[in-house]
């Protein structure tokens, strides 16, 4: 008996149809225009007003709105084994509630198991991942110890696979040393990679949790309890002075705390190239949860390091993200449902570590950081995405909307609201550190790589869709920031004023945490733009949607170009 094919009928637009984004505002990390935007086979072909189109081609009206480069989320853990279990998203729902949210590539972490070997376990993700993403990945590897195998695996991952990112711990029983660190920074260094590090002194960790233990403090507020910020911070310092040794620059994950952050930022003001990624958790939620009554609750917060009980923080936070004191934002999305958060009922030692955000990443930075007035929309964009691709070598591929770019465009409507819930959510976690939150700040159309697949407000993602794009080593950004003024993207039709604040830098650790002033103009809606003059011929009226139906051979198809061992991404 043969099995009958079933015909998923679905809006399926290829990266071969061409798109017309008009009358919007366009967001990009320096200036704001008012322009149309013309798409063909997956890029950005023509930016301006008036542009000469094909008949034929769709129109989306984005009047009232901006358009935003999609968001790149530099860390995610999805279809990941970790603490005695696997992580409920997977690269299916992981990205296609990424796209939800307005969020058009991921990078996650390869995580080699005990015993494992680097490559081998990239070779696992790329198998994991490459069927099932629905928006455009990159992967940074991490390094569970150091022996001379890891560095030559590092050299061959830079060299032949497209990695130029390894993350290095400092907490966990797969934590290096200060004289491994050492050696793992100069490998990056060689490399021309960037070195990342999750920053906590796990020694110290441990002593702590096994005396709050010993005094019967076994529920979720311990994680927290034996967590304090100043072992953030201690270990954040301590990174950067041995990355200094080596002249390594250094990418700290997951800043979670005001002293962690001005440890981070002394060294800046050294002049050492460090760069501070926080998260979404630590900017719209706090550790307050950890006291919650139930148990569900309190450690469905859990993440390490922790979220800060002092309640100033996410708005501390912000205003980093705002100076440049940090330069990006993930969400470290490592998601644990309820039953799975079980396992450290009686040991908080044992609650698997994560939360979400991957979804919600967007709407709660626009809404704690544009809507309060602290971030403008520029740099909301930097923060969201442009720096994540340059810091990672995908700009100006990515993160950016620009002629000869990805069309990785979010659709944003500023005024319009959602409120967050887990029964609401695309995720497959049953649980939510968001909930109730209302945000401004929705995404109406997503596209990615040119194809609509959140279309007016609608999910049509495609398993397997997106592609793993290369990071070539030594990023500009990181390496060698003089050259990047040569690495321009190209905006042939600026016709409006820049809005980008002229961001004072205050010496943070005169000053721990100013609020920068910015005129109204900065958190104003969108320009309405006038309609065309009467009279005037419009060849781009015509609005056309595709119907496709999505049958296996098809989504092989779109599976086929994504070869194991990858495309590369030169670009420019
Ligand atoms: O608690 C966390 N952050 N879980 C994911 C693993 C990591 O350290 O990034
Ligand atoms: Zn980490
Ligand atoms: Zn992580």
């Amino acid at each position: 008996m043969t099995t009958p094919v079933k015909k998923v009928p679905i809006h399926l637009q290829s990266s071969q149809n061409r798109l017309l984004i008009k009358n919007g505002t366009i967001v990009n990390e320096d200036e704001t225009t008012d322009e149309d935007i013309y798409i063909e086979d997956g890029i950005i072909k023509q930016m301006g007003t008036n542009l000469i189109i094909p008949g034929g081609t769709r129109v989306i009206d984005a009047r009232g709105r901006y358009i935003l480069p999609g968001g790149i989320d530099p860390h995610t853990h999805f279809d990941f084994e970790f603490m005695g279990t696997k992580t409920a998203d997977s690269f299916y729902s992981g990205t296609k509630a990424a796209v939800a949210g307005g969020t058009t590539m991921i990078i996650d972490f390869v995580f080699p198991k005990k015993g494992e070997s680097l490559l081998d376990a990239f070779y696992e993700y790329r198998q994991k991942a490459d069927g099932k993403v629905c928006c455009d990945y990159s992967l940074h590897v991490v390094l569970p110890h150091w022996s001379t195998q890891i560095k030559r695996d590092m050299e061959i991952l830079t060299k032949e696979h497209g990695i130029n990112s390894f993350k290095m711990f400092m907490a966990y029983d797969f934590m290096l040393n200060d004289a491994e660190l050492y050696s793992a920074f100069e490998q990056c260094q060689n490399l021309g990679a960037v070195a990342q590090v999750h920053a906590e002194n796990g020694s110290i960790i441990a002593k702590n949790a096994e005396r709050l233990v010993a005094q019967g403090i076994v529920g979720p507020e311990g994680h927290e309890l034996s967590r304090p910020e100043e072992v953030e911070a201690e270990a954040v310092n301590r990174a950067c002075v041995i990355a200094k040794q080596v002249n390594c620059p250094l990418y700290v994950v997951h800043v979670m705390s005001k002293s962690a952050t001005r440890a981070l930022d002394f060294h800046r003001m050294c002049g050492a190239r460090v760069y501070g990624e926080t998260l979404v958790a630590a900017l719209g939620t706090d550790g307050t949860n950890y006291k919650h009554e139930c148990f569900h609750h309190s450690a469905g917060h859990v993440l390490s390091p922790p979220l800060r009980s002092d309640p100033s923080t996410p708005m501390a936070l912000m205003n980093y993200l705002a100076q440049d004191v940090l330069q990006l934002t993930g969400s470290d999305n490592c998601t644990f449902n309820k039953s799975q958060k079980e396992m450290g009922r009686d040991d908080f030692r044992k609650i698997p570590n994560g939360v979400n955000g991957v979804e919600d990443r967007m709407s709660v930075i626009w809404e704690k950081g544009v809507n309060t007035g602290i971030l403008t929309p520029c740099r909301f964009v930097a923060v969201t995405s442009t720096n994540a691709a340059k810091i990672f070598n995908l700009y100006p591929r990515k993160g950016c909307i620009a002629v000869g770019s990805d069309a990785d465009i979010v659709i944003w409507n500023g005024n319009a609201t959602r409120t967050i819930s887990a029964q609401t959510h695309r995720q497959a976690v049953d649980f939510n550190i968001f909930e109730g939150m209302t945000c401004h700040g929705v995404a109406e159309y997503v596209i990615v790589n040119g194809r609509v697949c959140l279309d007016d407000g609608q999910l049509r993602v495609v398993e397997g869709y997106g592609r793993f794009v290369e990071t070539p080593v030594f990023p500009p950004y990181v390496y060698n920031p003089q050259e990047l003024d040569s690495i321009k993207p190209i905006r042939e039709h600026i016709n409006d004023v820049d809005l980008a604040p002229k961001l004072n830098k205050i010496k943070l650790i005169d000053d721990p945490c100013p609020t920068p002033t910015f005129p109204d103009s900065y958190v104003s809606t969108p320009t309405m733009r006038g309609m065309r003059p009467e009279g005037q011929r419009n060849i781009q009226e015509s609005t056309f949607s595709l119907t496709e139906e999505l049958d296996p051979e098809r989504k092989s198809s779109i599976r086929v170009r994504n070869p194991p061992g990858g495309k590369s991404s030169k670009f420019w």
